[in-house]
């Protein structure tokens, strides 16, 4: 089966699952929290953080509770750090998922705290793993300052928005908003997975350095797709990061150069690969499809 219609196939049974996983936590939660919680966290995503951490996990062995637990955790940062990147104050964006954006569906306060809920959950949810202390540390850094947030924050400076972005080269720069804005949860979804299934340390950092090329290539195929793709597939607006400044290896190096930089980091992720045991062509054939995606 080929990586596209394998992640297809993990999207629905996915969807079911973390359904189900929402309601159970939710159920004592204001309603109005809980519906901007499904709002932002079920229908429309690729899952392709999930995805990342039971097909890591299925190098090693089939996937247990706690893989599964590690999965609803990452997915629960990503959607959480989805609606703050839509709010007014940072890219402000009024669809997202081919829905409009949870502000827009109900109000920003209620965006603020829906975000702030599915972060508190995704901890939750580590708190049964018998991994819990690694597994938590692991997300609590890649979320964090010097992974999610700052890279937020560095991506918001770089439009010049506090009066001027970071000191450095321009790649230098780039590079490192998209590690820590993206690459910094695509790896940790590769490194929870190992750990789930009980890999070792060197297993563990092989598949980290997997993650944080196709982070990169993830954020590179963005930004390519922001600047000629489709809004009504992606479901989300496109034309927007020129226009805000934002800085990109599609704004240095244009569509032609970020595609060959694409290229060129699907190849580093791949070589990687091999010397990792299990079949790992699920992994090489997922890196090609990030760089080829279309959504
Ligand atoms: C979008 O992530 C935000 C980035 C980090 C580039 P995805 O493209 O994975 O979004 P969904 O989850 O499929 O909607
Ligand atoms: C978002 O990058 C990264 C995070 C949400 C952490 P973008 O701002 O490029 O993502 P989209 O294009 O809105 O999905
Ligand atoms: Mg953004
Ligand atoms: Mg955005
Ligand atoms: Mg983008």
């Amino acid at each position: 089966m080929d990586c596209a219609s394998r992640l297809t196939g993990f999207a629905a049974e996915f969807e079911t699952a973390f359904e189900a996983a929402l309601h159970e936590k939710m159920e004592n939660a204001p309603p109005r929290l809980g519906e901007a919680v499904r709002h932002a966290a079920l229908a429309g995503g690729k899952r392709i953080r999930p995805f990342l951490v039971h097909e890591c996990a299925s190098l090693f062995t089939s996937a247990g509770q706690d893989t599964r637990s590690a999965a609803f955790a990452i997915e629960c940062v990503h959607c959480y750090s989805l609606v703050h990147d839509d709010l007014p104050a940072m890219d402000d964006d009024a669809m997202r998922r081919g829905k409009p954006t949870v502000h827009i569906a109900f109000d920003e306060a209620t965006a603020i705290l829906a975000g702030d809920c599915l972060l508190t959950l995704a901890f939750e949810y580590l708190s049964s793993c018998r991994d819990t202390g690694p597994l938590s540390a692991i997300l609590a850094r890649a979320s964090g300052g010097a992974g999610m947030v700052g890279g937020q924050l560095l991506d918001l400076a770089a439009e010049g928005r506090f009066g001027g972005g970071e000191a450095g080269d321009t790649a230098t720069v780039i590079r490192r908003i998209q590690s820590m804005k993206t690459g910094a949860l695509i790896t940790a979804a590769c490194e929870m997975g190992a750990i789930t299934a009980g890999a070792s340390d060197g297993q563990r950092r092989a598949l980290g350095e997997y993650g944080s090329h196709i982070g990169l290539a993830f954020q590179i195929a963005d930004d390519l797709l922001d600047a000629e793709g489709d809004a009504a597939k992606l479901g989300k607006a496109v034309g927007k990061d020129a226009h805000a400044g934002k800085a990109t290896f599609v704004g240095m190096l244009g569509v032609e150069g970020a595609r060959k930089r694409l290229g060129e980091t699907v190849e580093s992720a791949r070589g990687v690969l091999g010397g990792l045991p299990g079949n790992t062509a699920m992994l090489s054939d997922l890196a090609g499809y990030i760089a080829t995606r279309d959504r």
